[in-house]
């Protein structure tokens, strides 16, 4: 690798550090981080992230934030600015008439239409354009480019499993079986998505509701999706009865139309035994704008998930915890371990969570 390289790829390992606090609040559109450099001094002068909603470009407040000091300047910038119109006319033309010199980007613009295009727009205005292919720019945009290209969220799916291989005891009132490290990791899951799901059931028997307890990001949670099945729903559990003002979409079955309260959602998709089709749920989320789902199954749901083929990345949370034979196993036969590998998933991270552990899969 080249000095240059090297200096590109670190500057644009702090822009995409700087974005990373941004997934699960800046709406439809990607999350971008972005870093105005003096490149003779190696000082930044202006930084911006995509800010909530995504109500303004991180590259023009980036440029804002250097109080004029742009020109002759580096761009850097995790995901190639659109030179065509999104939600905001093209942002090349602001780059182009600011006076930067070079724009360094982590990653093209996902959707084949339009990659390459921002980049070919800064060259014929004269300015230098370095693609430097960056794994977390791309990870940063991978909910957004997911749905720009398949048409559905990115799927992250968590299940917990205990010491003696269940994923939970099936019936109300039992702690969890996991420590508070692990209930972090989780809030923090919830935190980085633009939506939460879980089945009907679980929902009622941990009366869950799905919200980020995390001191100052509460107001993170996105929209909460609750599977309906063939019964019936309790709406007396917290995530129903208390007033949150975070969204509540109920999928149903159109032979089992639900009447909840007013500012539930509720909407009914074809499926096969009571259940949704879950890849209409997801392409209904991904019509949605929705770039990040993160579902907390136990054993049926994860088992739909992963047969359907529909989980891009899985953790499962190790706990150090037993729950004893009357718990549902995690599998509906043998071992998860065997199933997930079955269905070609390798580990591609583990980390300790104080008493439990967590290890993250994709498929390869
Ligand atoms: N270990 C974990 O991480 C974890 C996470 C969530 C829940 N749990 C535990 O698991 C136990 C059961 O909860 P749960 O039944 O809600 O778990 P689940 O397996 O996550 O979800 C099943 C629920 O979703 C409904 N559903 C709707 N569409 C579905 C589909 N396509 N595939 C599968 N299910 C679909 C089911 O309806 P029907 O009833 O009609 O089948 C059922 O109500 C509880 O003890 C809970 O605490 C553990």
């Amino acid at each position: 690798m080249t000095d240059a390289e090297s200096t590109h790829r670190r500057w644009l390992d702090v822009a995409a550090r700087l974005a990373t606090s941004g997934l699960g609040s800046t709406g439809t559109g990607p999350t971008v981080g972005a870093i105005v450099v003096d490149p003779s001094r190696q000082l930044v002068l202006g930084r911006a992230v995509t800010p909530p909603r995504g109500a303004e470009q991180a590259e023009l407040l980036a440029l804002a934030d250097t109080k004029g000091l742009t020109e002759g300047r580096t761009l850097y910038l995790t995901l190639e600015p659109a030179a065509h119109y999104t939600a905001f006319p093209p942002a090349t033309d602001p780059i182009i008439a600011a006076g930067i010199a070079r724009v360094v980007v982590g990653a093209l613009d996902p959707d084949r239409v339009h990659a390459g295009e921002g980049l070919r727009a800064l060259a014929d205005a004269g300015i230098e354009t370095v693609h430097v292919t960056h794994e977390p720019s791309r990870l940063l945009n991978e909910g957004y480019a997911t749905r720009v290209t398949k048409g559905r969220p990115f799927v992250s799916l968590k299940i917990a499993l205990s010491r003696d291989g269940m994923a939970g005891y099936g019936r109300p009132g039992e702690p969890l079986p996991f420590g508070a490290e692990a209930q972090r990791f989780v809030a923090r899951e919830r935190a980085a998505a633009d939506a939460v799901m879980s089945g009907a059931a679980r929902a009622e028997i941990e009366d869950n509701d799905l919200r980020v307890r995390l001191s100052g990001l509460e107001g993170r949670a996105g929209l909460r999706v609750i599977l309906a099945g063939t019964r019936d729903l309790d709406q007396r559990i917290e995530l129903f009865a208390a007033v949150s003002g975070i969204p509540i979409l109920v999928v149903t079955t159109p032979d089992r139309p639900l009447a909840l309260w007013r500012g539930v959602e509720v909407v009914a998709i074809e499926g096969r035994r009571g259940h949704p089709e879950l890849r209409h749920v997801l392409a209904l989320l991904g019509e949605r704008g929705i770039n990040r789902l993160f579902v907390e199954s136990g054993a049926r749901l994860a088992e739909s998930f992963i047969a359907g083929e529909l989980v891009d990345r899985l953790h499962v949370i190790d706990a150090a915890r037993e729950i004893g034979r009357s718990g549902i196993p995690a599998a509906l036969l043998g071992r998860f371990d065997d199933r997930i590998a079955a269905a070609r998933f390798s580990e591609v991270d583990r980390r300790v969570l104080g008493e439990d552990n967590v290890r993250t899969f994709e498929r390869l």
